[in-house]
């Protein structure tokens, strides 16, 4: 339901935006969920004044970030390149094998109609597959009951020590007046109304004030461990519980070699960087450190695309969809010959933007020589090392749907999705998602190296045993990102060693 004016000053108040232009006021008035559209500007970090109703209706898919300076990587630097030891990058990638073994991947296996049957067959098996790691994973004070039968028996389930435990999908997240947050959660038996308390002083519980703080996923799968309310309307929860194990051990690789990552290339957009692309093919044709390089994983959005967003022709360089994946084909052939791309889509390429999204089409790969292609998301090993590498779209609805994800750091987004097992929890958010009769979404097994791009930024960070690569951009900033203030990272080459482990960026802007 539309907000009115006094409604909408105050939620833009609440948000830290005291002003937006006439246009914009009108534009939330009529919006049919005004809240998140403010929740949206207030993630962007857009400055009120700066809105525009043109930049808030522009195509979603298009990167919406903070104003920002871009923050100096830290990076110990040697003769104007990055310091490396060679006992951490030990083995040169012409003496080694190619070794791709692929665990998961949509192309070929796509199987749903779309119908109203595989949507929820998807959401069972997510339900499944999540609530058997949850059990195995979280330390549940006892047995999980169907929701119907806790509701049947409620009156057992009352004061502190009589303990019940469901799992089930998030529906409806939201945060009370005061702080509080409430959701219900359904299986196929029954849905219950659920709060977690934001206890203050001693109460306070550090894990469940920064679930608190953060909110839920919508079709997020938590279990619950608490008590009823005396009239048993209300699921009072002690304990949340998701999916994730506390720590996981890394695979290490018998042969050394390294895997680079890159994605967002953007080939065919007027801002792709073409001078740094040639002075990375320079370094890679020179730096003993480029000699270990075997993979070079690009993770989506290499070409810009056709029609993607309303007047993008005006921002092409290459106007036609083959001719810019045969220009990037050729940008390609410039790395030595001892490199395999392995090369997946995303939400700019030729291919369904529902996920999972299968590969590109052969008309396509057959401009490209060593270069496996793979769908989006792709869970894959090298050398007995495994990856799960995702375009990343559902960064978007991270950043919408929880308080603590922000552009700036897109890294929590990542974290975020391995707590929960899943890449892309919110049906009928910003990502459009394939109702496949098994959840391909699910992150099934936990990687020892987890790759997402889209957001245009950088970062690679180790996560309780997995090392997060948020993948650089080889696009400067466009015309629409300046206008929102948002500074990409772009040129960044992050090469990790599978033999060891250790990473470090290049950067060539
Ligand atoms: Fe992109
Ligand atoms: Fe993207």
């Amino acid at each position: 339901m539309a907000a009115d004016r006094a409604q909408i000053m105050q939620h833009l108040r609440a948000a830290g935006i005291p002003l937006v232009s006439r246009p914009v006021m009108d534009f939330l008035v009529a919006h049919p969920d005004p809240v998140s559209m403010i929740k949206e500007m207030k993630s962007s970090g857009m400055n009120g004044l700066a809105i525009t109703v043109d930049s808030l209706t522009r195509n979603p898919g298009r990167v919406i970030a903070p104003i920002a300076a871009p923050e100096p990587e830290q990076i110990s630097m040697r003769n104007n390149m990055p310091d490396w030891k060679r006992e951490d990058f030990p083995m040169d990638a012409i003496d080694a094998m190619i070794d791709i073994k692929v665990h998961y991947d949509i192309t070929g296996n796509s199987i749903t109609e779309g119908k109203m049957g595989d949507i929820n067959d998807a959401f069972n098996d997510r339900l499944e597959r999540l609530r058997k790691l949850i059990i195995a994973n979280s330390n549940l004070p006892r047995r999980p009951m169907d929701i119907a039968r806790l509701q049947a028996e409620k009156s057992r389930f009352q004061g502190r020590e009589n303990i019940a435990v469901a799992i089930g999908l998030v529906n409806d997240p939201r945060h009370t007046k005061n702080g509080h947050l409430m959701f219900n959660i359904e299986d196929a038996s029954g849905e219950i109304s659920c709060l977690l308390m934001n206890r203050k002083g001693d109460d306070r519980i550090i894990e469940h004030a920064q679930i608190v703080e953060a909110g839920l996923m919508p079709d997020d799968v938590i279990g619950v461990s608490g008590t009823f309310s005396q009239n048993g309307d209300m699921f009072y929860v002690d304990d949340l519980h998701f999916p994730m194990q506390s720590s996981h051990d890394k695979k290490f690789a018998e042969q050394g070699v390294s895997v680079a990552f890159l994605s967002d290339i953007h080939v065919g957009s007027k801002t792709f960087l073409e001078a740094q692309w040639h002075k990375m093919i320079q370094w890679f044709n020179t730096d003993p450190l480029a000699r270990t390089i075997k993979y070079l994983v690009l993770s989506g959005d290499c070409v810009d695309g056709v029609g993607i967003y309303p007047g993008q022709d005006k921002e092409l360089s290459i106007k036609d969809l083959y001719g810019q994946y045969s220009r990037f084909a050729e940008l390609l052939e410039l790395l030595p010959e001892w490199v395999e791309c392995i090369m997946l889509p995303g939400n700019h390429d030729a291919v369904r933007p529902a996920e999972p999204q299968p590969t590109l089409e052969p008309d396509i790969q057959q401009d490209f020589n060593t270069t496996t292609f793979v769908g989006n998301p792709c869970d894959f090993s090298l050398d007995g090392v495994r990856l799960l590498s995702y375009h990343g779209k559902s960064i978007d609805d991270f950043v919408a749907g929880l308080r603590t994800v922000t552009y700036r750091d897109p890294v929590e987004a990542m974290r975020q999705m391995l707590r929960r097992r899943h890449l892309a929890p919110q049906w009928g958010g910003k990502t459009p998602l394939s109702p496949e009769p098994e959840d391909g979404l699910v992150i099934r097994e936990v990687p020892d190296i987890f790759v997402t791009g889209h957001v245009h930024g950088h970062a690679c960070i180790d996560f309780r045993g997995t090392t997060l690569v948020c993948s650089s951009t080889w696009q400067d900033q466009t015309s629409y990102q300046r206008m929102l203030g948002f500074q990409p990272k772009p040129c960044m080459l992050t090469v990790v060693n599978l033999g060891t482990h250790k990473s470090i960026s290049i950067p060539f802007a």
